[in-house]
């Protein structure tokens, strides 16, 4: 009795360890056809962009809010231009400043100028001007603009030599411009900013071009020098390095002496803080030929090939060279003339 019971056991089993399996495929076949075979592509997005789409939210959100904090901390900067340190210690992230140096000289536009610039600069983040006025003495207008900016800056002042500085009528690239101001502002920062604890970049922006808010980031960071294209300049388009295959930068897209060593616009360039210190006498050449400023300069901190291209592989304009047209002024000396000046008091 207890063998046959224990045969219909072992049959029992024989049976069910074979067809268990049968069983198991019929039922599930079609899931673990699924779970064995690969998933195809389109069914990889769906299951990543629902995992994504969350923290896609989250991303949106936060720049939301980062954007809201910008617009407050300007607001905040512009209403308490005696804050502005303190408001930047709590802001300011933890990436490299960019220290923008601008050699700035009176004339009619000159505030218009200033006021075109600010309203740039105070969108960027870690941000330091340093103003050079070409002058003998810091001016009261450009003084009393930039206390209340809302800007972090520099004001400094250094006058062109006689010999260089341009006359009223002079064509307006018969001698080179802002070079002993930018030269200051090189030594303000080697003397005052310690590189072993502060990492910045350092951008040459003239008071009267164009610059987009992009350009910023995209200096950012800068290992050496980076580069990127120039709007409206040179009597073209733009001008842009020529990047290679291997995204080096081969040589240079300029009609006007495409053989300079860095054909380039003083604004098409940023180089990284320390190279100051590595360099130590790099300065601007003021008895530099025309149009070899920027190489005068270049030549002592980088080679072509390390040059760092940025603007997507120098195919964005990002900043533009523009010139801002000289106001007809005849009718405002004609009415001095006749004793009817306009109100003196008003700064304009
Ligand atoms: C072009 C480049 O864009 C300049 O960066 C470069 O300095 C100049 O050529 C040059 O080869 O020297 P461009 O637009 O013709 O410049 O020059 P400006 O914009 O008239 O002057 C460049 C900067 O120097 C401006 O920020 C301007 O305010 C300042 N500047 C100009 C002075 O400080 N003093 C002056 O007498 C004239
Ligand atoms: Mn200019």
């Amino acid at each position: 009795m207890a063998r046959i019971h224990l045969k219909k056991v072992v049959i029992v089993f024989v049976v069910l360890f074979f067809i268990t399996p049968v069983i198991l495929v019929i039922a599930y076949g079609v899931n673990c056809r699924n779970f064995i075979s690969p998933l195809n592509e389109e069914d990889y997005r769906d299951a990543i962009a629902k995992k994504e789409s969350p923290l896609k939210m989250k991303e949106d959100e936060l720049k939301k809010y980062e954007e809201r904090l910008n617009t407050l901390s300007v607001a905040l900067r512009r209403q308490f231009p005696n804050a502005v340190e303190y408001i930047l210690q709590i802001l300011d992230d933890n990436i490299p400043t960019i220290y923008a140096i601008t050699p700035t000289h009176t004339r009619h536009v000159q505030k218009a100028e200033l006021v075109r610039l600010t309203n740039t600069f105070l969108h960027v983040k870690n941000f330091h001007w340093i103003l050079v006025e070409d002058s003998e003495y810091r001016t009261p207008l450009v003084t009393n603009f930039l206390a209340q900016s809302g800007l972090r800056y520099t004001h400094l002042n250094t006058a062109t030599p006689k010999n260089y500085k341009m006359k009223e009528n002079d064509p307006h690239w018969l001698k080179p411009r802002g070079v002993e101001q930018r030269n200051l502002a090189l030594d303000w920062l080697r003397e005052n900013i310690d590189i072993a604890t502060n990492s910045g970049v350092v951008y040459f922006a003239d008071d009267d071009n164009t610059y987009s808010l992009q350009l910023f980031e995209e200096m950012r960071f800068t290992e050496k020098v980076s580069v990127w294209p120039v709007g409206i300049t040179g009597g073209l388009k733009f001008e842009r390095p020529i990047v290679g295959e291997d995204g080096k930068v081969k040589g240079w897209y300029a009609a006007w002496r495409p053989q300079r060593p860095f054909a380039m616009d003083m604004a098409g360039f940023a180089l990284n803080l320390n190279l100051l210190k590595k360099y130590p006498n790099a300065r601007f050449d003021i008895t530099a030929k025309r149009g070899y400023l920027e190489s005068s300069f270049l030549t002592q901190l980088v080679t072509l090939n390390e040059l760092e291209p940025r603007a997507e592989l120098c195919t964005k304009v990002l900043v533009w060279h523009t010139r801002t047209e000289k106001p007809k002024w005849k009718e405002e000396d004609a009415m001095i003339a006749k004793g009817q000046p306009s109100d003196p008091r008003v700064e304009v």
